[in-house]
């Protein structure tokens, strides 16, 4: 099956481009580096020495009969992505290309339009591409759970089923998301959902959790096959910002109360969701949406769970409270659904004491390459 993977460079995209090619895909990648611009924008590098997409793959090619091709360019460039959806004809497209962060997002109006513009405008090109060149494709858009927000009721699967005045409608689920980045991916949704609707396109949205972890089966074949470690405030999540204080021997620093709920997955359980989606593809004019987590916590559920784990190689660790530089309740209400990756059959790999210590023991490899400067939180939503 011919796969193209769009940002390639990124977090998930790299491992995703090895793994797919694995499973004996076609797979062909396209990115144009822009995360690595805003990593130089803002002043962080990844914890971990992440080297160019070109040469990881220039090595992947020499060491594997699963190519992987290399387009590099902009999706917000229509003419650059219909000569390559013209030329490939893919079956299967997975988007990661996106700026994927909200505190980035939410830093100022010129990011905040730099989010919007790239990431409903690249979806936007992708969708006119794919009516012009492979309406048959399938669609893979990764979106996230945040779009729902924190909402006092359960949250289901993308859709809800209503009864207004006596009269029944399966609408979009409402969302109530609390950054300009999560907005985006709601766009993006409103944009998909209409051109199946429409256009006959069919496509699946994942909204996805927050993704921790490191190492997946090809990462780990060699070190110049790995992807980022972010432990920054602009683009590293909750987990692996504590594993690195802990790992300076710094206390925690939980945002507000801590009561912030969400869910969370481990990166190979996004290789296996991503796979498990491109082998269910809904029918043409479909739109299916999963949400895409294994397990939730609130962000103390976490620093605690740090705690004990490392209390067993006998690190004692302090967890503190910091005034919460977001807007968002801190105390709610959390029932999401990911009913249908586990019937499919997904079987989570757990946030447990033996993860906590591989992971603490894995960024203690890099102790004297941390930035210190760039944990703590300088971006605030309400500014
Ligand atoms: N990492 C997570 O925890 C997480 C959680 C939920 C959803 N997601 C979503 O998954 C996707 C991948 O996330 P990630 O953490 O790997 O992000 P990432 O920033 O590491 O990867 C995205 C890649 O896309 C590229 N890109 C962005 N805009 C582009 C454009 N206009 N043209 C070409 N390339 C472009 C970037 O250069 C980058 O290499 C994103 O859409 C993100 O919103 C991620």
């Amino acid at each position: 099956m011919k796969t193209l993977i769009l940002g390639g460079d990124g977090y998930l995209g790299w491992p995703t481009c090895m793994y797919f090619a694995n499973l004996g895909h076609e797979v062909y990648t396209v990115d144009n580096f822009c995360k690595r611009q805003i990593e130089l924008e803002v002043g962080v590098t990844p914890l971990n020495k992440v080297f160019t997409l070109q040469e990881r793959i220039d090595f992947w090619n020499k060491n594997s009969n699963n190519k992987i091709e290399l387009f590099t360019g902009d999706i917000l460039n229509h003419k650059f992505l219909y000569e390559i959806l013209e030329k490939i004809k893919p079956e299967n497209i997975i988007h990661y290309a996106e700026q994927p962060s909200a505190p980035y997002s939410m830093a100022d109006r010129q990011k905040a339009y730099f989010t919007q513009s790239n990431n409903v405008l690249g979806n936007l090109n992708l969708l006119f591409a794919m009516k012009k060149y492979c309406k048959d494709a399938h669609l893979i858009k990764l979106g996230t759970m945040g779009e729902y927000g924190t909402p006092n009721i359960d949250i289901e699967e993308g859709w809800l089923d209503i009864e207004h005045k006596g009269r029944k409608e399966k609408i979009l689920y409402p969302k109530k998301p609390n950054s300009f980045y999560h907005l985006s991916k709601v766009h993006d949704t409103n944009n998909i959902e209409f051109c199946c609707r429409n256009w006959g396109l069919k496509s699946t949205d994942l909204n996805q959790g927050v993704v921790y972890g490191f190492h997946t089966k090809e990462t780990m074949l060699d070190e110049k096959l790995q992807t980022s470690f972010h432990y920054d405030e602009v683009f590293g999540t909750v987990i692996n910002r504590f594993i690195t204080q802990a790992v300076l021997g710094k206390n925690l620093t939980v945002y507000g109360k801590g009561g912030q709920q969400r869910g969370y997955l481990n990166i190979m359980d996004t290789l296996n969701c991503v796979r498990m989606a491109s082998e269910n593809p809904p029918d043409a004019g479909e739109f299916n949406i999963f949400n895409q987590f294994t397990e939730t916590f609130t962000v103390s559920d976490i620093a605690f769970k740090i705690q004990k784990a490392l209390d067993k190689i006998n690190l004692k660790i302090k967890i503190d409270n910091l005034k919460n530089p977001r807007n968002e309740l801190e105390e709610h209400y959390y029932n999401p659904s990911n009913d249908k990756f586990i019937k499919l059959g997904l079987k989570p790999h757990l946030f447990n004491d033996e993860l906590i210590i591989s992971f603490y023991k894995f960024v203690k490899n890099y102790e004297n390459v941390i930035n210190k400067n760039i944990i703590d939180p300088k971006i605030s939503w309400s500014k």
